[in-house]
């Protein structure tokens, strides 16, 4: 009947990037100036559940994140939903027997088992739980990558979460987007020991987003051309290799070397953008020393747009990295009060 409620569900988690995207080729297409490559958080860890659901008694789309209504009319949403249903619409056309689910209004209700504020890779998880949740409600046989292409106009670095594992967004020569999307280099089972420990440093939302920072970025910094068009392609196939080959140094080495390269270029940008602060860089100190201590490579610090920590480690290290960390910053100022750790394999009380 007219009042039938189609729905689905779907999570995806959070990625973290190892190989940083920071540049647009083309901020409407949202197509990304280099490729990059993250590893994506096991759905335990952070997620974002959406449930979608339609209906020809939906007066329009909506869609509500922990609860609270968020805006759909931007033009990143939108892209979402007129892909999803251009491709909806075709397979009707193809079998008239099926709903005009194409037709109806979307209603989206999402939530994150972690805090949205906390300044954590929100919008990847958030977008491809967006996507998947629509394709499987509209039954879509759409692969992974596929609509990761629909994922990327969301949020670029959505269209990594639509797998699990490691994955590389290829950057794409076509001008209109449509080879930028995500591949999976190796299931999450390739190399099942690598872990993330987060620390939290500060929950205030960024200062300069992401899309301005970028912006901003590629259109002042002189070290970025260099940066895009020659650091980072070399660094894709030696971080590639370092995964099929479960290297870790190297895999650590490349890790930290991206995660630097982006923020010099920040500091690079006029203003500069200043995305670490104080307690960041003595998470970055403990790592040196942790690694300098062990006197190989077993951890690698990563830095978003944010001052929080990612660190990757392999779970046979665990002690020797988690446990040197927590001492060596307990006496940071914002630590250890407001820190916390987001990983399953932590030990007790730490
Ligand atoms: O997807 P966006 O627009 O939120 O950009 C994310 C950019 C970084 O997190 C800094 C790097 C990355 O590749 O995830």
């Amino acid at each position: 009947s007219s009042s039938t409620i189609y729905h689905a569900t779907a999570t995806a988690p959070v990625n973290i990037a190892v190989i940083k995207y920071w540049g647009k080729t083309s901020t409407k297409l949202n197509t990304p100036t280099n490729s990059s490559l993250s590893v994506t958080l096991s759905q335990d860890d952070l997620r974002t559940i959406t449930t979608a659901s339609c209906s020809a008694a939906f007066k329009s789309d909506g869609l509500w994140l922990n609860g609270d209504t968020h805006d759909v009319s931007g033009a990143r949403s939108q892209a979402c939903f007129a892909e999803l249903r251009a491709l909806r619409k075709a397979k009707e056309d193809n079998d008239p027997s099926l709903p005009p689910l194409s037709t109806y209004k979307l209603h989206l209700i999402s939530e994150n088992n972690f805090p949205t504020a906390a300044g954590l890779a929100s919008s990847a998880a958030g977008f491809a739980a967006f996507v998947r949740a629509i394709a499987d409600l509209y039954e879509l046989n759409e692969s992974p990558t596929e609509l990761s292409r629909i994922a990327r106009q969301g949020s670029g670095s959505a269209c990594r979460s639509l797998f699990g594992g490691f994955v590389a967004w290829e950057k794409g020569i076509r001008d209109d987007g449509n080879d930028s999307v995500a591949i999976q280099i190796a299931p999450e089972s390739h190399w099942s020991t690598i872990r993330a420990a987060i620390l939290v440093i500060s929950d205030a939302k960024k200062g300069v987003s992401s899309t301005s920072g970028m912006q901003a970025t590629v259109a002042t910094s002189t070290l970025f051309p260099n940066r895009a068009s020659i650091v980072v392609p070399a660094r894709m196939e030696a971080m590639k290799k370092a995964i099929i080959e479960r290297d870790f140094e190297t895999f650590a080495e490349l890790t930290m070397a991206d995660s630097n390269s982006f923020h010099a270029v920040c500091l690079d940008t006029v203003p500069p953008i200043f995305y670490m602060n104080d307690a960041s860089r003595a998470a970055v100190r403990a790592v040196e020393e942790i690694n300098r201590c062990a006197g190989k490579k077993v951890a690698a610090y990563t830095f978003d747009a944010g001052p929080n920590a990612v660190i990757y480690y392999d779970e046979e290290n665990q002690d020797i990295v988690l446990g040197p960390l927590k001492k060596a910053t307990a006496n940071t100022p914002g630590w250890p009060d407001k820190y916390s750790h987001i990983n399953t394999t932590l030990p007790e009380g730490f």
